[in-house]
């Protein structure tokens, strides 16, 4: 049921079309037909070809676009405008360079009736939690990539949001980075116990993150494929990786998107 109290995130039918850039012509169908939940604490990845809308959902769910049809609800309620109790985290970190990494983490309070005694405890608290406490008083292009995501993740945790969205916040890095990083962050999130939505093209971080994943068909993007991931080791990527059950889910993954049978990249 859409809005029920277990679900931290509901969509009911949920179509987004955009005006054609052709005139006259009918509109231009992104994602249609959408209804999934996402439970309290639950961390779902949601992957899908290039194109297929994933972005597009992402926006609706944190109320910066509205759905053509159906209904988003966040928490219960129904999402009608940007929402304060969603963190949302990009590939690009945007961290406020005249910032220190301490000041950066602090700003998504300054707008928030917090009192200076609490501001200061949940900023200190998100910067051990992702081990940036030595890092602290340095300005964000002193930091490798990989810190400053883990910048921009305790910069979205204090803000102790309901839900926290992931548009592809690792694809920018190298491959042993990224690795790192998801540990860190499996880490960081297990811990704070946040409901997490994360977009990938990276199946084997997807396997190894989520408890649950979501397939999306080419465009107009449909969930074609709901997969329990099932696997231990929810706080630790790496050891997931090497687990028999996490490869099968790895090949399922690539021949569900077609992946085997395409040439073109
Ligand atoms: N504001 C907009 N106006 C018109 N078309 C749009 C708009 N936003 C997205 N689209 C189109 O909707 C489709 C889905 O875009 P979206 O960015 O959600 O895809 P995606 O799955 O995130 O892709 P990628 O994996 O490449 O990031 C695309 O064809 C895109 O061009
Ligand atoms: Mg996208």
């Amino acid at each position: 049921m859409a809005g029920s109290s277990a679900a931290a995130l509901s969509l009911e039918n949920v179509a987004r079309r955009f005006p054609s850039k052709a005139r006259g012509s009918a509109l231009f169908t992104a994602v249609e037909a959408l209804s999934f939940e996402v439970r309290s604490g639950e961390f779902v990845a949601l992957v899908g070809p290039s194109g297929c809308g994933k972005s597009t959902i992402l926006n609706l769910v944190a109320g910066l676009d509205r759905p053509s049809e159906g209904v988003v609800h966040v928490s219960g309620e129904p999402v009608r405008g940007p929402n304060t109790h969603v963190g949302f985290m990009l590939q690009k970190d945007l961290l406020l360079p005249w910032r220190s990494i301490r000041r950066n983490v602090e700003f998504g309070l300054e707008a928030r009736p917090i009192g200076r005694g609490e501001r200061t405890a949940r900023v200190e608290r998100e910067l051990r939690r992702c081990r940036l406490t030595e890092l602290a008083d340095r300005y964000p292009h002193q930091l490798s990539g990989g810190q400053r995501q883990r910048a921009a993740l305790a910069r979205t945790l204090a803000i102790e949001p309901d839900l926290v969205l992931l548009d592809e916040p690792f694809s920018a890095l190298d491959a042993q980075t990224k690795l790192l990083l998801h540990r860190s962050f499996a880490r960081t999130i297990v811990a704070s116990g946040v409901t997490t939505l994360l977009i990938t093209h990276d199946l084997s971080e997807a396997v190894t993150m989520a408890d649950r994943i979501l397939v999306m068909s080419e465009r107009p993007g449909r969930i074609v494929e709901e997969i329990e991931v099932g696997l231990p080791h929810r706080d630790d990527p790496i050891a997931r990786a090497s687990l028999p059950r996490a490869r099968e889910l790895m090949a399922h993954l690539f021949h569900s998107l077609h992946l085997d049978d395409r040439v073109d990249a």
